[in-house]
């Protein structure tokens, strides 16, 4: 188990304590709570998973590759130093405690 802190649509935030071994978008979408629908399941070409992952572990992930990056910048919500498709962060225990908000809807 590892935690994640999100931070939803509304400002709230929330420790989620998830099992490591899928993605980031898994375990928001499946606590249902943070109105993340994913609705590609994770192929990397619906951003509704899109969130911003905080500072302090932007570092940590690896880079956005192309196709994720191609439709992050589409979006008009898209920060360049922070916005993430949460399906394309493998949940590791490396990344216990990882900060993340949703992003708005598009
Ligand atoms: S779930 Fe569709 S892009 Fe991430």
């Amino acid at each position: 188990m590892a935690r994640i802190v999100v931070i939803d649509r509304d400002g709230k935030e929330t420790e989620v304590n998830a099992q490591t071994g899928g993605s980031v978008m898994e375990v928001l979408r499946d606590s249902g709570d943070f109105g993340v629908a994913a609705i590609c399941g994770g192929l990397c070409s619906c951003a509704t998973c899109h969130v911003y992952v905080d500072n302090e572990w932007m570092g940590k992930l690896k880079s956005r590759h192309n196709d994720e990056q191609e439709i992050l910048v589409a979006l008009s919500s898209f920060k360049p130093g922070n916005s993430r498709l949460s399906c394309q962060i493998p949940f590791t225990p490396e990344l216990d405690g990882i900060k993340v908000e949703v992003a708005p809807e598009e």
